[in-house]
């Protein structure tokens, strides 16, 4: 005492949404994340972080009382200091669950726990956020590189040479549930044609995680640029994120494709030789944005 753990936030290269139906999705940690820091005390409690809207509260309360039975009941209070956009598709939720999960579980037992149990933990307070998650965000959290996530299991993905990423936030979005939600409706309506798609996003997936395999960047990038089309071809773009996705494009991107569940605004993804300089050009057309490199410890 004290602890602190760290949760990386993460992007999704390609599968977000076939993931939900049991289909791949490729996936990767990033650099920023959330830190959860744990002081002993008479009995468990959460500083509530500043910021929150009144639902994102009652989700954190909902998902910290779980995560302290299921630890039971360490004599900690924690506090989180997230560096990671909120609700923009980076996964914070499941950074906040992994950090969290990691500083009660160690200040249980008095070791650092397994990545297993962590992600399991984690899972259980995914579900306070998301109700039904594929489970994605959280297990590339805890794994940290890239994965390859299907039905809950995931492959570490070695990269041949680093994958460089602008990160470009397009604005707030409706919640990943609601857009998840509205999908599945559509799916149900109309079965064989979102099927049609589905299956084409899975083969994207794994034809990506041979090219990241293989540091074939310009096939990577290729790929992200159909898979956006599928996405767009969901219901899932819009013009905040097709101007983004065009403008990144414009400024020499191999690949750009929004991430996480996309809809009205969020994070989309821009693919780089050389990504720092894209970001500065990017930030004098008053873009927010930042630079991750995919598949580093
Ligand atoms: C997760 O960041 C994005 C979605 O695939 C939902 C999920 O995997 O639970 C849309």
């Amino acid at each position: 005492m004290p602890l602190s753990a760290f949760g990386p936030g993460k992007v999704i290269l390609l599968g977000e949404h076939g993931v939900v139906y049991g289909h791949p999705a490729l996936a990767g940690a990033i650099s920023l994340g959330v830190t959860a820091r744990a002081v002993q005390s008479d009995a468990p409690s959460l500083d509530m972080p500043e910021g929150l809207t009144a639902p994102q509260l009652d989700a954190l309360e909902r998902a910290f009382a779980v995560a302290v039975r299921r630890a039971k009941y360490p004599k900690v209070a924690v506090e989180l200091l997230s560096e990671l956009p909120l609700s923009m598709g980076l996964g914070s939720s499941g950074a906040l669950s992994v950090a969290t999960a990691r500083v009660l579980l160690h200040a249980a037992r008095g070791a650092a726990p397994a990545v297993r149990d962590v992600e399991a933990l984690a899972l259980e307070m995914e579900k306070e956020f998301h109700g039904t998650p594929s489970g994605v965000d959280h297990t590339t959290s805890a794994r940290g590189g890239l994965v390859l996530f299907q039905k809950g299991r995931a492959v570490a993905v070695k990269s041949a040479r680093p994958i460089g990423m602008v990160v470009a936030l397009v604005g707030p979005r409706a919640s990943t549930k609601l857009t998840v939600g509205a999908l599945r409706d559509r799916t149900k309506r109309w079965p064989k044609r979102y099927r049609r798609l589905f299956e084409h996003i899975a083969v994207l997936g794994r034809e990506g995680a041979a090219a990241v395999r293989k540091g074939g960047l310009g096939a990577l990038g290729d790929i992200m640029n159909v898979n956006q089309g599928l996405l767009a071809s969901l219901g899932l773009s819009s013009p905040p994120i097709e101007d983004m996705v065009y403008r990144l494009r414009g400024l020499g991107a191999l690949g750009a494709k929004l991430t996480g569940a996309g809809g009205d605004g969020g994070a989309v993804l821009g693919l780089f030789e050389e990504p720092s300089r894209s970001a500065v050009a990017l930030r004098r057309q008053g873009v927010e944005c930042f630079v991750t490199e995919l598949g580093a410890d």
